[in-house]
């Protein structure tokens, strides 16, 4: 028989978000007729925009037709959308990112998951905890975790708290790291780093010679003057961080899948005979031999989005689901509940009462409210004693979730 990477083997059996659906469809189904508020992966509810369903449509009659047929586009994405992307995320925020830096992709999931596939396997890494929980999921995949100790800790992984008793600002590690993930607004605590506080990153990275990899999946939810959108924004990022992007949140893409990776020109790393080698060209490298490109429809859709119409239909729905947040940040805070996150996030991180675990806390808003959030220990081990609450469910919804949990009287 064949041996099998052995590393999958020291992996959790199954995926959090895949676990807890089928905890949840097993409860629906012993429940019938029950109402249940799902607030546990983040997935959209609102449909995409007008714009975007135009212009998919226009694709659609582009593919159908031998004149305006496409096949395989470039995989790094078409120019037409790395220019829009290039333009309406950066260059019109006075931000220098060209559009040959960009790469078009299925999904910040992806990306976050594969770029492990151009770093060594010695690499020493570091993460916020709790943490988005493919950056360490890929991570004991790759074999560069080491071993999972007892208390929840892989001991190769070099864990960086955000919690409640540090404001949920990162300290920097006692150890040096190669590559540090960092994802803000944070996945999964919504909490957001100032301009200030995620220069200190920058700066250490600069001096340190470390790796960013930088997810700014949420960045369209940002409102806070003080809030960064983007790593980029920061003097010298540019050569220290790879920024992730997804239009999976922004605009309603999670059917779809599009996302978009950002590797400036003078990011480089070491090969092992001490040589620079470009980051850009390594990536491009793996990207053509591994993937053939987001689809042209998709593609198209995503393009939309930066038109006069798309980004005031996008901006629509951002508010939309800011407002849900709005509504379980000021309920749950009036029932007493320790909650943070929800501002420039689609994400509530919300305290435990009285001490109660992550799934105790689960199963009580499960079984009590209906209502599905997901386990904050699912996210690493800081994530004990929390439970997250996304805003992405109908207003409707989100009035009823938060006044079933007020109810509780916690
Ligand atoms: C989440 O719930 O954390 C996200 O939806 C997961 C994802 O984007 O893959």
């Amino acid at each position: 028989m064949v041996h099998i990477n052995d590393n999958f083997t020291k992996l959790p059996s199954a995926y959090l978000f895949s676990d807890i659906a089928r905890k949840v469809e097993a409860f629906a189904a012993s429940h019938p007729g029950e109402k249940i508020i799902r607030m546990g992966i983040g997935d959209v509810t609102r449909p995409i925009c007008p714009a975007a369903s135009e212009a998919l449509h226009r694709a659609t009659a582009d593919e159908s037709e031998a004149a305006t047929f496409r096949g395989y586009g470039p995989e790094q994405g078409y120019g037409f959308l790395r220019e829009a992307i290039a333009e309406g995320d950066y260059r019109s925020r006075g931000i220098e990112v060209s559009a040959d830096e960009i790469f078009v992709s299925d999904g910040a999931k992806s990306d976050t998951g594969n770029i492990g596939d151009i770093l060594a396997s010695d690499t020493r890494v570091a993460m916020t905890d709790p943490v988005y929980p493919v950056y360490i999921d890929t991570n004991v995949m790759a074999g560069r975790a080491g071993t999972l100790g007892s208390d929840g800790r892989w001991s190769r992984i070099i864990y960086l708290p955000v919690t409640a008793g540090n404001g949920f600002v990162p300290s920097l590690p006692s150890e040096r790291p190669d590559v540090i993930y960092l994802c803000f607004p944070n996945n999964p605590t919504g909490t957001v780093l100032t301009r200030s506080q995620l220069k200190v990153w920058v700066d250490y990275a600069l001096r340190e010679g470390s790796l960013i990899l930088f997810d700014a999946a949420y960045e369209a939810f940002v409102s806070s003057p003080e809030v960064p959108r983007s790593i980029y924004e920061i003097e010298g990022a540019r050569r220290v961080a790879i920024e992730f992007r997804s239009f999976s949140k922004t605009a309603g893409f999670t059917g779809l899948r599009c996302g978009y990776t950002v590797i400036p020109r003078e990011l480089c790393g070491l090969a092992a005979d001490g040589s620079e080698v470009s980051l850009h060209r390594l990536w491009l490298r793996r990207q053509t031999t591994k993937f053939n490109g987001a689809s042209y429809l998709t593609q198209r859709a995503a393009e939309a989005i930066y038109s006069e119409e798309g980004r005031r239909q996008v901006a629509e729905t951002i508010a939309y689901y800011k407002h849900n947040a709005s509504t379980l940040l000021t309920s749950l805070r009036e029932a007493g509940l320790e909650a943070y996150g929800g501002t420039d996030s689609p994400y509530i991180w919300l305290r435990t009462p009285d001490g109660m675990t992550s799934w105790g806390f689960f199963d009580m808003l499960l079984e009590r409210c209906r209502v599905v959030g997901t386990p904050g220990c699912g996210f690493g081990p800081s994530g004990e004693g929390y439970l997250r609450l996304t805003a992405f469910a109908t207003h409707e919804a989100t009035a009823e979730a938060a006044s079933r949990i007020a109810a509780l009287r916690l």
